[in-house]
């Protein structure tokens, strides 16, 4: 996208003289995420200090109809993020004020491009913390976690990232600051815009800052990783845990290829000397009271009395429960890695149907899809699994491509039988463009386009996202 004189040299006039770069080393960085979603370079990235300056430039991007992308931490999975068509970018990297905590109100008011474990260390010493957790919480951005509702590993205790943002500022392409819900825990007056803008992925307007929901830090937290035969025994344990004394603040599953590659490439020791049929990471909470220990004793006794696992081990040090964590949370990062190449899916059905679903899946791929390996990992207490192909070495890229095309299309018809999701955390973005019919009707696409016109008439916000 060529910009025009007229453009740059307004630019020029009315920001500082370091608020447009057209540096050749940093325009790719920033038109990209994690997905390495192929794009031309942007034609710039824009980095305000305030919410005035987002309001001015947007404004002027209008004006000159220059389509604009939204760029935090670019930690997405879905391509939200890049900007396909050579766009602007618009970097919140340099709004990352974080205000006093209120421990009254239990509310924090941040700048959308404060780091996500920015907010954890800020509140911490307050006991406090927001609840939005996941691996790239290192990188990620409030403002993208806001924008795309990041789901994580705390989903099942805490919700998804929409549960923990009381108001919003959102500035909309034609310059306007919108104030949505400050920080008001109760607002009945009408539908909650809020609402829209969260997990719009930045295509209704430029989340500038958050009035964020904090909740008291957890007491002491116990991690167990089991082995069991199959996804059944998954299921079978996760009822036991579910009626277990004590909060469950994560129940994830992953199979023995997931383990293999995350152990492999971070290097760390398997927890089990032989292989299963399938893991599970589960973190507990542990009850303030004197028999707590003696509770999560018997339960654990009774697991193994029942013959629902076949091996465990418990973390004994903070360490220990973070190189249990660290064989879950490194899968996507190994799955990536290196040469490797990877086709990523993330989808849910309802936790009642997911034994099914799985058994269905699995039976799909061997008698339609072979050649390719599925590496099953994820939230299972949410219904929320990650289904990634991995490119075998021999098979050449395109190739790959159109046969992960042909099984997407096989599974997404399989998610929509069980009235699933074929997004349950990712987002839609650019990549799953293509599935989004399969989960919504055409009723509700047609609300979704009307949405979009009336927040962005001219369809200069993150164009081609979510559809065209
Ligand atoms: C995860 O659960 O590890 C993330 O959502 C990343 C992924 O699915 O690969
Ligand atoms: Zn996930």
């Amino acid at each position: 996208m060529v910009l025009s004189q007229e453009f740059v040299s307004e630019i020029e006039r009315a920001f500082p003289s370091d608020f447009m770069s057209r540096d050749a080393e940093l325009l790719p960085v920033y038109g990209k995420d994690w997905t390495k979603h192929h794009a031309p370079n942007p034609s710039a990235v824009v980095f305000p200090r305030t919410t005035e300056e987002v309001s001015r430039f947007l404004k002027l991007c209008s004006r000159h109809r220059v389509p604009v992308v939204p760029s935090g931490g670019r930690t997405g999975l879905a391509g939200a993020a890049v900007a396909a068509k050579g766009e602007v970018v618009l970097s919140l990297d340099r709004m990352n004020k974080l205000g006093p905590v209120d421990p009254l109100a239990h509310t924090v008011r941040v700048q959308a491009g404060v780091v996500t474990e920015a907010v954890h260390q800020h509140c911490a010493p307050h006991g406090l913390v927001w609840p939005v957790d996941f691996a790239s919480k290192g990188s990620s951005q409030v403002g993208g976690n806001i924008a795309t509702n990041a789901g994580g590993v705390k989903v099942i205790h805490y919700g998804m990232t929409r549960q923990w943002v009381l108001g919003l500022e959102v500035v909309t392409m034609d310059g306007q600051i919108h104030e949505l819900n400050g920080a008001l825990e109760k607002n009945n007056t009408g539908a909650d815009l809020k609402h829209l803008v969260i997990g719009s992925e930045g295509t209704l307007g430029v989340i500038t800052e958050a009035t964020l929901k904090l909740t008291r830090l957890p007491g002491q937290l116990d991690v167990f990783f089991f082995a069991v035969d199959d996804m059944r025994a998954v299921l079978s344990l996760f009822l036991e845990a579910r009626r277990a004394p004590f909060p469950l603040m994560a129940f994830e599953t992953l199979s023995h290829n997931c383990l293999e590659a995350s152990t492999g490439h971070l290097k760390l020791k398997p927890p089990f000397a032989s292989a299963a049929g399938a893991y599970v990471l589960m973190e507990v909470q542990r009850p303030h009271s004197p028999d707590a220990q003696e509770a999560l004793d018997g339960w654990l006794a009774g697991v193994f009395e029942k013959g629902l696992v076949r091996d465990g081990v418990i973390a004994q040090s903070p360490r220990e429960a973070r190189e249990l964590w660290m064989i879950r949370e490194g899968i996507a990062e190994s799955l990536m890695s290196g040469t490797r190449f990877v086709h990523k899916n993330d989808v849910s059905v309802p936790v009642a149907s997911l034994e099914e679903f799985v058994a269905r899946m699995y039976e799909l791929f061997e008698s339609r899809h072979g050649e390719l390996e599925v590496y099953l990992y994820g939230h299972i207490g949410d219904g929320n699994l990650h289904l990634n192909t991995m490119k075998p070495e021999a098979m050449d890229r395109e190739e790959f491509l159109a046969k992960c095309a042909r099984a997407d299309r096989d599974l997404f018809a399989l998610v929509q039988r069980y009235r699933g999701s074929v997004s349950a955390e990712h987002g839609i973005g650019l990549l799953k463009k293509d599935a989004l019919p399969y989960s919504r009707t055409p009723g509700e696409m047609a609300l979704l386009r009307a949405i979009k016109a009336a927040f962005d008439p001219q369809g200069l916000l993150n164009p081609g996202k979510i559809f065209d």
